[in-house]
C-alpha cells in the first residue's frame, strides 16, 4: 500500500549524521504490517549489510527472511492489533473499487489506524532507546523500500517441478492476490467461480492460498502453496500469465519479467495501478467482486491467445531492464551517496 517507485530503491531518508560512508551504522524503519512490504526491506537490508554496513532493523512482523548479519529488533503487536489489521483488509475487500480514486480514500481512511499502529511501534521504548540514547549514532535512516532482485534465485523444489511438468505449447499460470488478502476475505461463490474456470484450463496453475486444509478443491493442474518466492516464479520461463490483485509489487515484478496480467484489484492502490496496466497494454482487469465465470474464463484465453499482451510487456521489460545500474547497484550507490554528502540536502524535496 504505502509508496513504491518502480525499482529506485528507497523512498524516504530522513536522519543524517556521516561519518564515511564504509561500514554506516543505517538504521531501517520497517514497521509496515503489510507482509510484502517486509520481504522487499529486509531483502534490502540483507544487501547493506552484505557490502559491510552495520545495519539495525525494527519491525513490527516477524520477517520472513533474516540475514544473520542484520541486528533484528521486533515490537511484537499485540494479537488484538493484528486482528484488526485483518479486519480492515476483509473490509476493504468488500468494498466496490470501480473508482481509482474513491478506493485510495477507502484505503486511506481504513488505514489510519494502521498507519497509528505504526507509529506505536516507533514510540516503544526499545525502539526509543535507538533514536534517544545520545550514544548511539546513526549514518543513515530507512523508511520504506521497494526494489527488484537482479537475478531470480532457485526455486523450490516442488515448484520447479510443477512448473517444468507443464507442456511447452501451454505454459503456466500464476495466481496470488497478495499477502493480505486472505482466503477468508473472499466470498465463497466467487472462490468456486474460479476454481471452476481455473480447473478446467490446459495450463498448469500455481494458486497462493493460506489455508491448505480448506483449498477451493482439488485438480490435477493446481499446485496450491501459502508462501510463494513470487518474483522467482514471475522470472519462471513457463509462466504466462500472472493472475493478481494488482499490488505495486507483483506489477513492478511482472512488468520486469514481461509478464502480462489479469488484475483483480481489491483495494487501496489496486484499481489504480491495475487501471494503468490495461492502459499500458499489460492485461486486462476484472472486478474481483462480481466476478463471473464467463468473463473470467474469456479474459484468460484473450491474454493467453491475444499476442499482444505479451507483445506489449515484454517491450516495457526490456526498457526496464536496460540501465546503467541494477537495482542491487542502485541501492548501494544512493545509501552511499546520501551519506557522502550529509543527507544530500540538494535532491531534497523543498516542499517536504
Ligand atoms: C551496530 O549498531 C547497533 C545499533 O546502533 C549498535 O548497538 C552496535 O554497537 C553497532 N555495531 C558496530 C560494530 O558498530
Amino acid at each position: 500500500m504505502a509508496v513504491h517507485s518502480n525499482s529506485i530503491p528507497f523512498l524516504l531518508i530522513l536522519a543524517l549524521v556521516a561519518s564515511g560512508s564504509q561500514g554506516a551504522n543505517i538504521l531501517g524503519l520497517f514497521t509496515s504490517l503489510s507482509p510484502s512490504h517486509l520481504v522487499i526491506q529486509m531483502s534490502m537490508a540483507k544487501i547493506l549489510a552484505e557490502s559491510g554496513h552495520n545495519v539495525t532493523v525494527v519491525t513490527a512482523l516477524k520477517p520472513p527472511l533474516l540475514h544473520p548479519a542484520v541486528n533484528h529488533i521486533q515490537v511484537t503487536l499485540d494479537e488484538a492489533d493484528g486482528k484488526s489489521f485483518g479486519a480492515l483488509v476483509a473490509d476493504m475487500a468488500k468494498r466496490d473499487t470501480s473508482n481509482a480514486v474513491i478506493s485510495m480514500l477507502v484505503a486511506m481512511g481504513s488505514l489510519t489506524s494502521a498507519f497509528g499502529k505504526m507509529a506505536d511501534v516507533l514510540r516503544h521504548q526499545k525502539v526509543k532507546d535507538l533514536y534517544e540514547h545520545t550514544d548511539n549514532h546513526f549514518d543513515l535512516v530507512i523508511w520504506e523500500a521497494s526494489m527488484v532482485k537482479d537475478q531470480p534465485d532457485p526455486l523450490p523444489e516442488n515448484i520447479e517441478d510443477f512448473l517444468n511438468s507443464a507442456s511447452s505449447d501451454d505454459g503456466a499460470i500464476f495466481l496470488s492476490l497478495g499477502s493480505n488478502v486472505k482466503a477468508e476475505h473472499i466470498k465463497s461463490d466467487t472462490v468456486q467461480k474460479m476454481f471452476n474456470v481455473i480447473s478446467k484450463l490446459k495450463q498448469k496453475v500455481i494458486w497462493k492460498w493460506d489455508n491448505l486444509e480448506n483449498t477451493p478443491g482439488k485438480s490435477e493442474n493446481i499446485l496450491y502453496a501459502k508462501w510463494l518466492p513470487q518474483d522467482d516464479i514471475l522470472a519462471h520461463p513457463k509462466i504466462r500469465l500472472f493472475i493478481t490483485h494488482a499490488g505495486k509489487g507483483g506489477v513492478t515484478e511482472a512488468q520486469y519479467h514481461g509478464k502480462p496480467m489479469l488484475a483483480l484489484p481489491v483495494f487501496g492502490d489496486q484499481p489504480g495501478n491495475a487501471a494503468a496496466l490495461v492502459t499500458q497494454g499489460f492485461g486486462l482487469s476484472l472486478s474481483l467482486l462480481t466476478l463471473e465465470e464467463q468473463s473470467f474464463r474469456d479474459n484468460i484465453h484473450e491474454i493467453l491467445e491475444n499476442p499482444k499482451y505479451n507483445r506489449a510487456v515484454k517491450a516495457f521489460s526490456s526498457l526496464y531492464r536496460d540501465r546503467p545500474l541494477s537495482a542491487r547497484q542502485t541501492l548501494l550507490y544512493w545509501v552511499d551517496y546520501v551519506i557522502r554528502h550529509h543527507g544530500a540536502a540538494h535532491l531534497q524535496s523543498p516542499v517536504y
